[in-house]
């Protein structure tokens, strides 16, 4: 898919994940939030890299599948923690990264229009857990357009495994 997410930096994600790896929060919804973010992205014109990070890190922290308020902000610590180690990214796009990921559960929206649409990119998978999507949870025009919210939601009721190195992460 690229070069910012590498196997190791997977597998670090994945050695201290608490929850199932093919659960709800699990590898294949973050496949699908990068995706969701990607296609997002080519209206909105958001960060690609901070997108895949935030697919990768925005849940990586959970200690539950119901309520856990604060692994939003976890997730962003700990996507700082591994910054310069098994990836990298200039301030500003990494301010980026840890603001979409410390707010994606405690924001309506932001002014930034590529933490909008990590927002948007996660919430479009919300069909997996049952909940119909509300578009006016959505921050962005292109993620509001019913045909990407019908695309999204089969994908997400469906469990689709996205073919991008997330989705082929889960059989690691
Ligand atoms: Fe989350
Ligand atoms: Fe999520």
């Amino acid at each position: 898919m690229d070069s910012i997410i590498s196997d190791q930096l997977i597998l670090a994600i994945k050695d201290q994940f608490q929850l199932n790896w093919n659960g709800v929060h699990g590898v294949s919804h973050w496949a699908r939030v990068c995706e969701n973010g990607l296609q997002l992205a080519e209206a909105t014109g958001a960060n690609k890299k901070v997108v895949k990070l935030f697919a990768l890190f925005h849940d990586s922290q959970r200690l539950n599948e119901s309520w856990d308020p604060d692994h939003g902000p976890r997730g962003a610590r700990f996507a700082e923690l591994l910054r310069g180690k098994l990836f990298d990214l200039p301030n500003d796009e990494f301010d980026l990264l840890f603001t979409a990921c410390s707010l994606h559960t405690q924001a309506n929206t932001h002014i930034d229009r590529t933490v909008q649409t990590c927002f948007d990119a996660d919430r479009l998978d919300l069909g997996r857990v049952g909940k119909i999507l509300d578009p006016k949870f959505l921050c962005t025009e292109a993620a509001r357009d019913p045909k990407t919210i019908e695309w999204a939601n089969q994908r997400s009721i469906n469990g689709f495994v996205p073919d991008n190195i997330l989705g082929h992460a889960n059989f690691l």
